[in-house]
């Protein structure tokens, strides 16, 4: 795992939306998979400026959904689809048929979840993940004690998780449970990013950099894999010894 300190959350965006940009440059085709939530947000405002800066071409990559709140209707602001769609498919022009996100309110969550199991393999894996971390050390929704082993799934949602969510929403909702790809997902991507900003983040940032590797802290699993990237800012950094 490889460790990059940014001085604030602009440059990190920067950077972060140089990653996307060069993966999809040396592979037109390439599978991206993105988490949502505030840590992204601004990453993905500038794809579309560098994108075009440096002439990449998006039309022929595809997006497959991280995760999704099981029951939020994709019209609603805080869901993971509504964010996608604002803050990159749109300003990207991005085709539906080059998306693949968890449908929240399916009737089968269980075939939804093969849906995307089968997906993934039928594209040959995800070129490149990009994920956040939540206070609990949750990736997508694999929550603490999460199976290393698992696909895509429904997972009951932590309390902590289910109050910090709150905050993606205009009015209270009901949020139990998340629809995610799992463990054996996320490191399998052949590049796997996670960032962090702001002093909230500090005390996450230094367990998954020293906490036993371990499903207890998911985030910490990040270490394991052969092709990950930790991308902060100074304050997201700060808990961390020089
Ligand atoms: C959302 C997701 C979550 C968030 C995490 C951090 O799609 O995958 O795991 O990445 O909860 O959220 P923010 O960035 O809002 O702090």
């Amino acid at each position: 795992m490889e460790l990059k300190i940014f001085k604030d959350y602009s440059d990190l965006s920067a950077s972060a939306a140089m990653q996307i940009v060069n993966c999809v440059k040396s592979k037109p085709t390439a599978v991206l998979c993105f988490a949502t939530g505030d840590t992204p947000k601004l990453a993905y405002q500038k794809v579309g400026e560098i994108a075009k800066q440096h002439n990449v071409d998006f039309s022929k990559c595809f997006f497959i959904g991280l995760d999704e709140w099981l029951g939020i209707p994709p019209a609603n602001t805080g869901s993971c689809h509504y964010f996608l769609h604002h803050y990159l498919f749109a300003p990207l022009g991005i085709n539906s048929s080059q998306v693949h996100l968890f449908d929240a309110m399916t009737v089968n969550e269980e075939v939804e979840c093969d849906k995307m199991n089968r997906l993934i393999e039928e594209k040959a894996g995800i070129d490149l993940m990009l994920v956040g971390v939540g206070v609990n050390g949750h990736i997508g929704f694999n929550e603490p004690g999460a199976d290393i082993s698992s696909g895509a799934h429904i997972a009951q949602l932590e309390e902590i998780t289910k109050s910090v969510g709150q905050k993606y929403f205009n009015e209270e909702v009901v949020i139990n449970k998340g629809m995610t790809l799992g463990l054996k997902q996320v490191m399998n991507a052949r590049t796997l990013i996670m960032m962090a900003n702001g002093k909230k983040k500090a005390p996450v940032v230094s367990r998954v950099l020293n906490e036993n590797i371990s499903t207890d802290f998911p985030a910490s699993l990040l270490r394991q894999h052969n092709h990950s990237l930790l991308m902060v800012d100074e304050e997201a950094a700060s808990e961390l010894e020089k």
